[in-house]
């Protein structure tokens, strides 16, 4: 028996996905190449190689993802059948600007999601959309250098204004830059890349690179939620922008002060770009931190006023994970995460090594709404594990149902016992896609099980796991029933 708790009728449970990773036709009807298009496959613990251009031999996941791009109309009859009330996807910006650059958009991009926002209208669906989810056009990372020009800036807003301006009217729910925080762990060459196109940086120069990145994100998504919130005005209809946060808590090791000490720090680093989005300021420790490390990080007060007046209206998050840390002895508690994260002695992990804490589920959103006091929104969540196919091709993952149970458990105590203000919770992924860090399809994460394997082998048929049985009943039940299936 596992307790569930009603959730408020308007409560948007669903899932999520990315273009990139499941639309495939990564050429067709003039999309530009985009930095997904350039990840060869990885697999756990083998970083995806990326290369200058598209090798005409290389294995590119992305290019073929799980052909959503001509299969969402029958993917979306099922997630009908799911009960999804939402579903959150991006808009892949080189379907609108191939190259990023252009002058005037692509009409045959922006006729595509003129379909799936009204495919998913039609099956009851509320489309919930990010503009921009580790998809740079790959010129933009070339000729400009991706986010680490000020210009890229105008592009970005270009882009996002096209789209508000040509889906406001369908779509209420949008959000800016996927995981902005991934780029914590700026030694990560992938992060830097996904999150702000950075590339053929030095390594002496990634850390104030990625704050200088960062700090032009955070003006493009201001920019972007003041226009939203006047085409909105012109429209007549209503528009929300929230940021979005990957939210992993860090935990101190152990109850020694100075453990406690390097945990909070590790969590102001990790989530300052929720104070800036959600308060629109820059916390001191980290101005004082860029003046010890010598960073000249160009902030002008024309960005600090449009920061400070232009805050998000909500704060997306995915959860996954948790993570420890322990003292490094260092005065300025500079966080790094390859030195001094541990394992937690009370928590299991993935195959991929994630550590599973549906605990901190409640935690995190406790501690979001206290530090930033804007409603929030789970936009991804979810179990990525093997899957075994039957002969009658059924799969009982009640490895993924025991997941959920913890989290949405977590997540419906946060939401009813704490007040928590929550708008919905996705999961990722509803349909099994590629993976993002690997570019496996096997790392799967969906309801709905694609046939498919790393290679692009398989006959593509969709077939219902068990999760996909037990996540409708809790739809269904909006959120009271938990328990296992009989
Ligand atoms: C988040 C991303 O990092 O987690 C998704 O927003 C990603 O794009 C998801 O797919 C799960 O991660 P992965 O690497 O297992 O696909």
């Amino acid at each position: 028996m596992v307790k569930g708790y009603q959730m408020p009728d308007d409560f948007l449970w669903g899932s999520a996905v990315a273009a990139h990773q499941l639309e495939g036709a990564w050429n067709v009807d003039g999309k530009g190449v985009s930095i997904a298009d350039v990840m060869l496959a990885g697999k756990s613990g083998v970083r995806r190689e990326v290369t200058d251009t598209v090798l005409p031999d290389g294995n590119y996941p992305n290019h073929r993802g799980i052909d959503f791009y001509h299969t969402f109309p029958e993917d979306f009859k099922r997630m009908k059948e799911l009960g999804l009330k939402a579903f959150r996807t991006s808009i892949a910006w080189t379907r609108i600007f191939p190259n990023g650059d252009e002058a005037e958009p692509n009409e045959a991009g922006l006729a595509f999601y003129d379909r799936m926002i009204d495919e998913m209208h039609k099956n009851g669906i509320e489309p919930v959309i990010t503009l921009s989810h580790f998809e740079m056009p790959l010129h933009l990372v070339n000729a400009y250098g991706g986010f680490r020009n000020r210009e890229v800036i105008d592009l970005f807003v270009k882009f996002a204004d096209t789209v508000i301006r040509r889906y406001g009217d369908r779509v209420k729910y949008w959000m800016t830059f996927n995981e902005i925080n991934n780029q914590t762990e700026w030694m990560n060459p992938h992060h830097l890349l996904q999150d702000s196109g950075l590339k053929d940086y030095r390594p002496g120069e990634a850390q104030e690179l990625m704050y200088q990145a960062s700090h032009y994100e955070l003006v493009a998504s201001a920019l972007v939620t003041k226009h939203a919130h006047e085409t909105a005005q012109k429209l007549g209809t209503d528009i929300q922008v929230g940021c979005m946060i990957a939210m992993n808590p860090v935990y101190p090791a152990s109850s020694k002060p100075e453990d406690i000490l390097e945990a909070q720090r590790a969590m102001q680093t990790r989530y300052y770009w929720g104070d800036v989005h959600a308060n629109g300021v820059y916390p001191n420790w980290l101005k004082n931190f860029w003046q010890h490390k010598g960073f000249k990080i160009d902030i002008t007060a024309a960005d600090e006023k449009l920061l400070a007046e232009n805050t998000v209206d909500y704060v997306g998050f995915s959860y996954y994970m948790s993570w420890t840390v322990s003292d490094t002895g260092d005065e300025w508690l500079e966080y790094n995460e390859a030195g001094n994260h541990g394992d937690n002695p009370f928590l299991k992990k993935s195959d991929w090594g994630w550590q599973i804490d549906p605990v901190g589920m409640r935690w995190a959103m406790n501690w979001m709404w206290d530090r930033w006091h804007k409603p929030l929104f789970i936009v991804e969540n979810g179990f990525g594990a093997y899957d075994k196919l039957t002969d009658n091709h059924q799969i009982h993952d009640d490895y993924r149902i025991a997941y959920f149970q913890g989290h949405i458990q977590a997540m419906e105590q946060a939401a009813v016992l704490d007040g928590v203000p929550l708008i919905g919770y996705l999961t990722w992924s509803g349909i099994d896609l590629v993976s993002a860090s690997t570019g496996e399809m096997l790392k799967r994460y969906g309801f709905i099980y694609v046939d498919l394997d790393d290679m692009g082998q398989g006959t593509g048929e969709r077939y219902y796991k068990d999760s996909f049985k037990w996540y409708q009943r809790v739809i269904a039940t909006n959120g009271a029933t938990l328990d296992s299936l009989d």
